[in-house]
């Protein structure tokens, strides 16, 4: 079975085609399609964010679609910048990160709770949809730490593991990410709803 994986950004690429390589699909991206276009993400949720990349790409391609949203959630922001993370700051990863920074200056360790989400969508072209969804708690660091990942991996600190998410190896934050805990459920909806295999020696 092909797959499309619905996304145009390179940090979420680089985490998603680990976390489905271990089914029995062709995974294909849109630019394998020419499809260059960025969709836009006009929704004001994440599960609308996801649904409208996934259903926008299985028209196109004719191929089931799956596509994600996701973002960080801030508790001293009341859970901003949420599903406009990507459009927090104009800039860079760093300069949003350092923004976020700023605007906490003056949070105390104890009220710095935040977490990722991540919303997965999967669109068929007969119509069918599915969604899953992921979270990973954490604390809002003082300091960027770490160069692995993305966005705002440097400035997310989870307390158990004593480390930033920039910090884990690629491997590390597969196993623990929102996107992972998303892409755990949805691979056993690929293999559940559409019959796809594990191979042979995966989980
Ligand atoms: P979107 O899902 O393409 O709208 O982008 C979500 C934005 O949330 C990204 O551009 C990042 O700023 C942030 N984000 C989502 N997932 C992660 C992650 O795993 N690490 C760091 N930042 C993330």
């Amino acid at each position: 079975m092909q797959l499309l994986l619905a996304t145009h950004n390179r940090g979420k690429r680089r985490e998603w085609l680990p976390l489905l390589a271990g089914l029995d699909i062709e995974l294909l991206l849109p630019d394998d399609l020419g499809l260059t276009d960025e969709i836009a993400e006009t929704g004001t949720t994440y599960r609308e964010n996801a649904l409208i990349k996934a259903r926008a790409l299985a028209a196109l391609s004719g191929l089931p679609a799956l596509a994600d949203d996701s973002g960080l959630e801030v508790d001293a922001l009341e859970g901003a910048p949420g599903v406009y993370s990507a459009r927090y700051h104009l800039g860079d990863d760093a300069v949003r990160y350092r923004a976020l920074l700023k605007a906490l200056a003056d949070v105390p360790e104890g009220a710095r709770g935040a977490r990722f989400r991540c919303l997965a969508a999967l669109v068929l072209p007969d119509g069918r949809e599915f969604l899953t969804e992921g979270v990973c708690e954490g604390v809002i660091a003082f300091e960027p730490c770490g160069e692995a990942g993305f966005g705002y991996d440097p400035v997310f600190y989870m307390p158990e593991r004593g480390v930033t998410m920039a910090q884990l190896s690629a491997e590390e934050k597969n196993r623990i990410s929102h996107r992972a805990r998303a892409a755990q459920q949805m691979c056993e909806v690929l293999v559940r709803e559409l019959g796809v295999r594990r191979e042979e020696g995966r989980e």
